[in-house]
């Protein structure tokens, strides 16, 4: 496999309307980023993935897109883009645009033309069909809960929508969509943005009549299109967001040869504190030997046929160290765990914003503390089926998006340094501790740990190309080790916040720490450890 700077980057996920307001409105915008990029250039990281910045009425925060070409108002214009991406270039920082092209927004020309009538030419862009038996076509459900379909009265049919109502599918089988698509793509790319990070791409194909959405039997001839009409003459990182993605589906996405993305960012371990076949909301217990045999499945089945990502965190996802860490006694010892584990696996590592600085999700009484649309559409769909509100809020507080969607903590001033305005969304209270000032002036902070785990995978080869091996031990213990040109190290996590002993004797002793959560100057493998609560770290073996 020919070597990519994408393999051995750390990208950094910036959700923009909650990372750093500029002009006192209370929600964060380009000019407040380009005020960041010292920040994202000391923490060390190469590629920033931002979350959409396009035109947008903001039924889903920007993932609802009514001008491709154009940036909303609150964040900016088109030349502090422009801007943007000059001075990240400078930086040496690749800017990666989310792409959102499954649906656009009910906003969109295209679908205000479509909704004119059957004979506009802009009619097929979406998908369009007759009630069946006074109803919706099927009984496909939008993520956002209840149907798919949205009934039309003017033309008396329904339209898809697999998302919100107010972000209606793109038909992807209509050639001209397709060439739409890649035009805009290739108006960004002659911008010089780093790549795109792909929205639910693995919808595209869908085949809405059979009852298929994800993983469609064209999927992979539209990305090889996709592939041949834009991005495949750029050097640039295409990801794309692929739930469902086996590993086997995952080679059909990455693998070179196939010339389609340069990666998947899979959700397997994602889904396992949730019930089998129930919704991300009905939750269970995380069962850590599942964790560590998914991780360890990723890390062994790809060779040199794909390529994958590392993350814990995202826009969508609550924050790791309240999910499945302690985000009070133990909240450093455990987002280090986390970092740790993550940053020393195969695959490009993705942070996302507040996460290097061990933000925690923000619980909340009542619904209208809420902004997100998943939230609220599924509150009113569950009270509506007898649901409590307490177990609907218990649900919310444990997956709900906005969790990961409070203001970036930068430091212990009125709304944490986010803005001087009110905030969009409420400011986690915890701002007076857990901001951005406390952990640069603090040599032993999450922050540092993230650092020195980036110039790591810069410095040691190790890092990104390593043969991957789970090792044997009790549940809570995470232990693999990487090997590479006659070099093992070991990465060793105590993922519970009791003690814990454990004897690897085979890993010998060793006083090469390469980095650890709490002080330690050696270790003794062939005798019993004694791991403290969250404990982990990284050693080279002799
Ligand atoms: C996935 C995005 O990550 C999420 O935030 C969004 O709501 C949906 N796709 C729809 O675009």
């Amino acid at each position: 496999m020919e070597k990519k700077w994408w393999q051995t980057s750390v990208v950094y996920q910036i959700y923009p309307r909650s990372f750093q307001d500029s002009n006192g409105d209370g929600i964060g915008d380009l000019r407040g980023i380009i005020n960041r990029l010292d920040y994202l250039q000391e923490l060390g990281i190469n590629v920033i993935w931002l979350s959409p910045v396009y035109k947008s009425p903001n039924d889903d925060n920007g993932y609802d897109i009514s001008d491709y070409e154009d940036i909303m108002d609150e964040f900016g214009t088109m030349e502090d883009m422009d801007e943007l991406i000059a001075k990240a270039r400078e930086k040496d920082i690749k800017l990666v645009m989310d792409l959102v092209v499954n649906h656009t927004s009910d906003e969109h020309k295209w679908f205000i033309e479509a909704k004119r009538g059957k004979d506009n030419p802009y009619r097929d862009y979406y998908i369009w069909r007759d009630p069946v038996n006074g109803e919706a076509p099927n009984d496909l459900k939008s993520t956002f809960s209840g149907s798919a379909w949205e009934y039309d009265e003017e033309s008396g049919q329904y339209y898809l929508h697999l998302f919100s109502k107010r972000q209606p599918d793109l038909n992807w089988e209509n050639k001209n969509v397709r060439e739409e698509v890649w035009n805009m793509m290739n108006f960004w790319l002659d911008k010089g943005i780093g790549g795109f990070r792909m929205d639910v791409i693995y919808l595209v194909g869908k085949q809405p009549d059979l009852g298929i959405t994800g993983n469609g039997p064209k999927l992979h001839d539209y990305l090889q299109e996709m592939h041949e009409k834009s991005f495949g003459n750029y050097d640039v990182l295409t990801v794309g967001e692929t739930w469902g993605a086996t590993p086997e589906i995952a080679k059909l996405y990455s693998n070179p040869e196939r010339k389609e993305l340069s990666m998947v960012f899979q959700f397997e371990h994602i889904g396992l504190d949730q019930q089998e076949g129930k919704d991300k909301w009905d939750l269970k217990p995380l069962d850590i030997q599942e964790l560590k045999n998914i991780l360890a499945k990723w890390q062994t089945s790809l060779g040199t046929e794909g390529w994958n990502s590392l993350f814990w965190n995202n826009h969508d996802l609550p924050r790791i160290v309240s999910r499945w860490g302690n985000d009070k006694e133990y909240r450093v010892e455990s987002a280090k765990m986390f970092a740790i584990l993550l940053h020393f696996m195969k695959g490009t590592p993705y942070i996302y914003q507040g996460e290097e600085i061990g933000m925690t999700n923000r619980p909340i009484n009542d619904i209208s503390e809420i902004n997100d649309i998943e939230s609220i559409n599924m509150y009113n769909e569950r009270i509506q089926q007898g649901y409590s509100k307490a177990a609907i809020i218990a649900s919310i507080n444990a997956k709900g998006r906005d969790n990961a969607r409070t203001p970036m903590q930068w430091d212990n001033t009125e709304n944490g340094g986010f803005t001087t305005g009110t905030p969009w969304l409420h400011v986690n209270p915890n701002y007076t501790d857990i901001n951005v000032k406390n952990n640069l002036e603090d040599p032993n902070s999450i922050f540092h740990c993230y650092q020195k785990l980036i110039q790591l995978r810069k410095d040691h080869p190790i890092v990104v190309w390593g043969d991957f091996e789970l090792l044997e031990t009790m549940d809570d213990v995470f232990a693999y080790t990487r090997k590479f040109e006659g070099e093992t190290w070991a990465v060793v996590a105590n993922f519970s916040d009791q003690t814990r002993t454990i004897s690897l004797p085979e890993l010998g002793s060793t006083k090469e720490i390469i980095i650890s959560n709490y002080p330690r100057e050696s270790v003794d493998f062939t005798d019993v450890i004694t791991f403290k609560p969250y404990e982990t770290f990284a050693v080279k073996l002799n």
